[in-house]
């Protein structure tokens, strides 16, 4: 099978840090299609040959095995081609146009990694020069959209071009090994189905915590913060995973339609409830792995009085039978204590106490998304046989904290596919499992909009300290619930 892969933002930080690496990963694993072709296209004046020495640069950083040597980027580079374009033009997408008719491959592959105020043109203007035939499948990076009004503006304007089935929507969360994991240990085990809902499960929270500040985004962070950049498709993709019914099949709408369900069913924000229930940060200067770092205000790019968030702890609900009372917890944050995304499904205790350890909360599911990929199972077991050291034999047996745990990286080998390559590999073959369809998009958005809106009108983030865990009033509001957040307990 033929393709062609036309990256628009060939030179930008996207295709820089992410795309390229996951196409050569692809193209070393022998997982790349024959006879493909990856065509940057930007607005720089590049011949194929610049084009591909710049690229190259790109891999003299990187280090290790995934470093191509010599003969593989050679391999790699003739794939590699490049167009100027000017997306403002309509006579660049003619050109365009022509050079990919004149190859005819059996797939188009158009990846939007630009900024997302550009998609609206580019997809008209792909219809205009012919770019809409039923073998072009588009890719729209995130964000889609700064809320649910523009997100339906490039919805509908994609809608009148291509099908629904054409066009790929990324949440790169979805291609983490670790999240098709939680889709294996919930859909491909029958032992955690009938523990799975209100009367076994106190909680669940997910955490996205990230140690690292805005870096060189602060201009794009700013206009963004943590709520539109991880809240609104990340972590909401994560809560859907947990949370929704069994698919009917693995096929990519029966997965939707669950996904869709969940979101459908999310407590809808009140004035009182964002008062109690959603907590936002901003980062100032701290000390962060032993290392004094600036405050979010003094990053580059970003505005000295900015308002915008980079933390945000929320607490919601799943309105339906199987989860109806049990708090979700959603918790992301730039500059946080560690770089570490979990999400831990806390058991309620045992009904009746026989032992004088206290069994609350101890049964606790973490399912391990980064650094590590893994499963732990916290549970109590008889530490020792015979006569307790600690306990009396008025209180009977003391039991003590254990955990079953699986590593995902030790058991499969830690290079396994990246999420990008995954999914990249998905688009070229036309699966659509792992991308989100434009009514769960505009879903999430329209549950997230009351929070943009009042926090655009009023009030100012807490600030916290980098290297630590976020603003205290997270703690306090999981702790009115009588829980605590995972590192607490
Ligand atoms: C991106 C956000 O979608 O996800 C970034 O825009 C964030 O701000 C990144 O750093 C996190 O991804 P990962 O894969 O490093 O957890």
């Amino acid at each position: 099978m033929s393709f062609d892969l036309v990256l628009f933002g060939g030179t930008g930080d996207l295709a820089w840090r992410k795309l390229m690496p996951a196409l050569f990963q692809a193209f070393r694993h022998g997982s790349l299609p024959e006879g493909g072709r990856i065509i940057g296209v930007a607005r720089d004046d590049l011949s194929d040959d610049a084009y591909r020495q710049l690229i190259q640069s790109r891999f003299e950083a990187v280090e290790g095995s995934k470093r191509p040597n010599p003969e593989e980027f050679k391999a790699f580079a003739s794939l590699l081609h490049f167009l100027r374009v000017d997306l403002s033009k309509p006579e660049d997408y003619k050109r365009l146009a022509d050079m990919l008719a004149a190859r005819n491959a059996d797939t188009v592959v158009m990846y939007l990694a630009t900024a997302p105020g550009l998609f609206t043109q580019a997809v008209e203007q792909f219809a205009v020069a012919g770019l809409n035939g039923p073998h072009v499948r588009l890719v729209l990076e995130k964000p889609l959209g700064h809320d649910l009004a523009s997100n339906r503006e490039i919805n509908a304007a994609v809608r009148k071009v291509l099908t629904e089935q054409q066009v790929f929507r990324i949440d790169h969360y979805l291609g983490k090994p670790s999240v098709q994991n939680l889709f294996a240990m919930r859909f491909g085990n029958a032992l955690f189905e009938p523990i799975w809902r209100r009367e076994y499960i106190a909680n669940i929270q997910i955490t996205i915590a990230e140690d690292l500040g805005v870096e060189k985004r602060g201009a794009f962070y700013d206009q963004t913060g943590a709520l539109r950049d991880m809240v609104q498709n990340h972590a909401l993709q994560l809560l859907c995973a947990i949370g929704m019914e069994p698919p009917i099949n693995a096929h990519a709408d029966a997965i939707r339609d669950e996904k869709l369900k969940v979101l459908r069913a999310l407590e809808p924000w009140t004035a009182e409830t964002i008062g109690l229930h959603a907590i936002r940060g901003q980062y100032a200067a701290g000390t962060s792995y032993g290392k004094r770092v600036p405050g979010y205000r003094d990053e580059p790019g970003v505005d000295p009085e900015s308002r915008t968030e980079t933390f945000v702890a929320l607490r919601t609900e799943i309105a339906n039978w199987r989860w109806a009372g049990v708090p979700f917890y959603i918790r992301t944050g730039k500059r946080l204590a560690s770089r570490d995304a979990r999400i831990e499904v806390n058991f309620k205790p045992t009904p009746h106490a026989i032992y004088s350890t206290p069994t609350n909360a101890i049964n606790k599911l973490v399912i391990n998304l980064q650094p590590r990929d893994g499963l732990e199972l916290h549970m109590l077991a008889q530490a020792q046989n015979g006569r307790q050291r600690n306990g009396n034999r008025r209180n009977g047996p003391q039991l003590a904290p254990v955990q079953l745990d699986l590593d995902f990286d030790k058991r499969f080998g830690a290079e396994r596919v990246g999420a990008y390559e995954r999914l990249l590999l998905d688009v070229i073959d036309g699966r659509l499992n792992l991308f989100v369809r434009s009514d769960e998009q505009e879903e999430a958005w329209r549950w997230v909009e009351p929070l943009i809106e009042t926090w655009e009108a009023d009030g100012e983030p807490r600030p916290y300290a980098a290297g630590t865990w976020g603003p205290s009033a997270a703690s306090a509001m999981i702790a009115r619930d009588g829980y605590a957040w995972g590192e607490e307990q």
